[in-house]
């Protein structure tokens, strides 16, 4: 069924846009034009709107319907505008949709977990290929928030098995779920805890996203960054963006021992630091850009 251009504007008027936003339609090409100027504000508006769309009409956001014009009932146009505004307000995409991407792999994600970010990739890719000559690897992931990480690198490697803790138990009920959607809950043990606290000797290496944005940055003042959780941000422990770094490399050779090895992905311009730190420590270290360029994941490794 579609809706009369009347229905239209007593839902836009119930959502709260005024009457200047609004404009009638009864079609989805009519909603996503509208709906990408309201999100004017946003990166990608054309994508969100059609992301949105393909939510409310439970279609993949590749589906090639959404290039034509489809009708939509009722409490469809209802779900859809409230989606908008709510991301026309800054929240995440990815909290709206209560799932994301990574590497290939569909997660859930809610607000208590950091919606995983593409730079995030080359944290997995590059421990593939550290592990690849490695037969049933032994990790350790330290900050598993959804389970993207680790979800990604046991999908590839079906003989991978780890060990991943966080210390938020929101944060380890979202990767709980996500793991069983990928049947992964028989090679990865969660762990609620601190670091690497809760674990010992015997695996191959250790891996993580943690926190190293400094408190005050101007990136926590960005929406995206305003809607996440600041334990999965900030570094609370030094308070220089370098805190959770520094104490992986001070730990994770009791984990791995002197052949395994410390995989860290680490913020715009803080590499140096942590590779410095890494070798007054004794250790060697190097590290890799992302597709933007930046140096986003330091490797550290015995001499
Ligand atoms: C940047 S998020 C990374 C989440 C996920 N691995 C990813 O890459 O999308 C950092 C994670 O570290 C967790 N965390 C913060 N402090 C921690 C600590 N002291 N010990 C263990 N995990 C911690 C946070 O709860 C958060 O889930």
């Amino acid at each position: 069924m579609t809706i009369s251009s009347i229905n239209w504007k007593r839902m836009t008027a119930k959502s709260g846009f005024r009457g200047s936003e609004m404009a009638a339609s009864d079609s989805s090409l009519g909603l996503l034009r509208d709906a990408t100027t309201r999100l004017k504000n946003s990166d990608a508006p054309q994508l969100d709107a059609r992301w949105i769309l393909a939510h409310v009409l439970r279609l993949d956001h590749r589906d090639a319907r959404l290039r034509t014009d489809l009708p939509l009932t009722a409490s469809q146009v209802d779900e859809f505008e409230q989606l908008t505004l709510r991301r026309a307000s800054g929240e995440p995409l990815a909290y709206i949709l209560g799932e994301w991407e990574f590497f290939g792999y569909r997660l859930e994600v809610t607000p208590a977990v950091l919606v995983p970010r593409p730079e995030t990739e080359l944290l997995v890719e590059w421990g593939l290929e550290l592990l690849k000559d490695v037969p049933d690897p032994r990790i350790v992931e330290v900050g598993v928030g959804s389970g993207a990480v680790v979800i990604a690198l046991a999908n590839q490697r079906a003989d991978l098995r780890a060990v991943a803790i966080d210390l938020s138990p929101r944060a380890i009920e979202v990767a709980r779920r996500n793991l069983q959607a990928h049947q992964l809950l028989d090679r990865v043990e969660l762990i609620e805890g601190n670091l690497l606290e809760p674990v010992t000797g015997d695996h191959h290496m250790v891996i993580s996203n943690p926190p190293y944005i400094v408190a005050g940055d101007p990136l926590l003042a960005a929406d995206v960054a305003r809607h996440q959780p600041e334990s999965a941000l900030i570094d609370d422990l030094d308070e220089d963006g370098l805190g959770y770094h520094r104490a992986l490399i001070d730990g994770f050779e009791r984990c791995v021992g002197r052949s395994g090895s410390l995989l860290m992905e680490c913020g715009q311009g803080q590499d140096s630091g942590i590779v410095k730190y890494a070798i007054q420590s004794g250790y060697q270290a190097s590290s890799r850009p992302d597709l933007a360029g930046i140096q986003r994941v330091v490797h550290v490794e015995s001499l």
